[in-house]
């Protein structure tokens, strides 16, 4: 059996890691030319699970392209540039990772970024259902508690819609997570694993402290702290940036984790668990991030909240709202789409 929440080997973010034995998918970044784009570009690059990389942006793209081209990996790029190549950068796609919009400014939430970021994903997403339907799509644009809600309603449109290969990227709160309490306790941080669920906007981000691996204990009021830290800790960035935007390195290696994981699920190895924003039937937000078991086909089974103290059902509670709004914001948007 697995262990629930097992860390992820992140393969191909050291060169030649992987043992799996297939490794020829493709794989598009949309927006790859941007903060987040690039690194997380470069570390695509460097894996052996990747035959082909496809950078797509309206910027940029033929010099990302040629540069990244050639490292000594096998990965072939090819950047597309514009809106006409956006069908061509799709075909075949296996894995679309979706890193294009706006970043947030000092003083900004993520929602204030929906009325721009809102119309980038709806044209992506619906490129991506017609021309790679199959394709797991994985969301990093924010809020990525709508951008999910409007992937969906876009391949509901067109006819191509799967629960299970819809994936918002929630990653960075867990690698946040790890890092904060393995600095608390004096841990290794690559050892240590923290559930978070819910969603990827401040309160809605609910790291699950008692399920962590190894088992660590906070006092109360050390605890509330730890959390509320890795509920900001990206306006921890967007203030240190200073205008530059938000998170990207660490977004970057985020991302490249949960596709490494998923092309590594894809692949038929076991017991592969990250946790993702997606529709979800665990509690009565449509749509929840908990600990999924990936597979050949995306999710495999929802693996749900596990035990949780008073504390964290209290924090759940007091993030429904929200959640629920900042879901049905992102549905309207698309029924009111022409
Ligand atoms: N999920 C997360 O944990 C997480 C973490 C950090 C940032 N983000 C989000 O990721 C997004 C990107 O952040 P960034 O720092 O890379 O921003 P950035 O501005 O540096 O890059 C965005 C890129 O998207 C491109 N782009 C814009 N419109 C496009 C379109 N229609 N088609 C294709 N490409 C387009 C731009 O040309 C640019 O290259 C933001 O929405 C940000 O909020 C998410």
């Amino acid at each position: 059996m697995f262990s629930r929440i097992a860390r992820p080997a992140a393969h191909g973010l050291i060169r030649g890691l992987s043992t799996t034995a297939q490794a020829n998918a493709r794989v598009a970044v949309l927006g790859a030319s941007g903060g987040i784009g690039q690194p997380l570009s470069l570390l695509l690059k460097n894996s052996p699970l990747i035959s082909n990389l496809a950078l797509y942006d309206i910027a940029h793209t033929p010099g990302v392209a040629a540069d990244l081209s050639h490292i000594e990996t096998r990965a072939k790029v090819t950047g597309y540039l514009g809106a006409e190549q956006l069908p061509e950068s799709l075909k075949g796609a296996d894995v679309v990772v979706i890193p294009a919009g706006v970043p947030r400014k000092p003083g900004m939430t993520r929602d204030d970024l929906f009325n721009t970021n809102a119309s980038i994903v709806a044209t992506l997403t619906e490129a991506c259902a017609k021309h790679c339907p199959e394709a797991m799509i994985c969301i990093i644009a924010n809020p990525v508690n709508s951008t999910i809600p409007i992937t969906s309603e876009v391949f509901k449109k067109h006819g191509v819609y799967n629960p299970n290969r819809i994936f918002g990227v929630t990653t960075l709160d867990i690698v946040r997570a790890n890092t904060f309490v393995a600095e608390l306790k004096g841990l290794d941080p690559a050892r240590v694993n923290v559930p978070v669920i819910g969603g990827h906007a401040g309160k809605t981000i609910i790291p699950l402290i008692s399920q962590s691996t190894p088992k660590v204990e906070f006092p109360q009021d050390q605890l509330a702290v730890l959390i509320g830290r890795i509920q900001e800790a990206g306006t921890e960035v967007v203030k240190a940036k200073a205008g530059a935007g938000s998170a990207t390195l660490s977004m970057a290696y985020a991302g490249a984790r949960f596709v490494f994981s998923l092309l590594d699920a894809m692949n038929g190895k076991e017991g592969v668990i990250e946790c993702s924003f997606v529709r979800s039937e665990e509690t009565e937000s449509p749509y929840f991030s908990t600990p999924l078991l990936l597979g050949k086909n995306g999710i495999e089974k929802n693996l749900g909240l596990g035990k949780l103290t008073a504390y964290e059902e209290k924090l759940i509670s007091e993030a429904m709202a929200e959640l629920k709004g900042s879901i049905k914001k992102g549905e309207e948007f698309i029924k009111n789409r022409k």
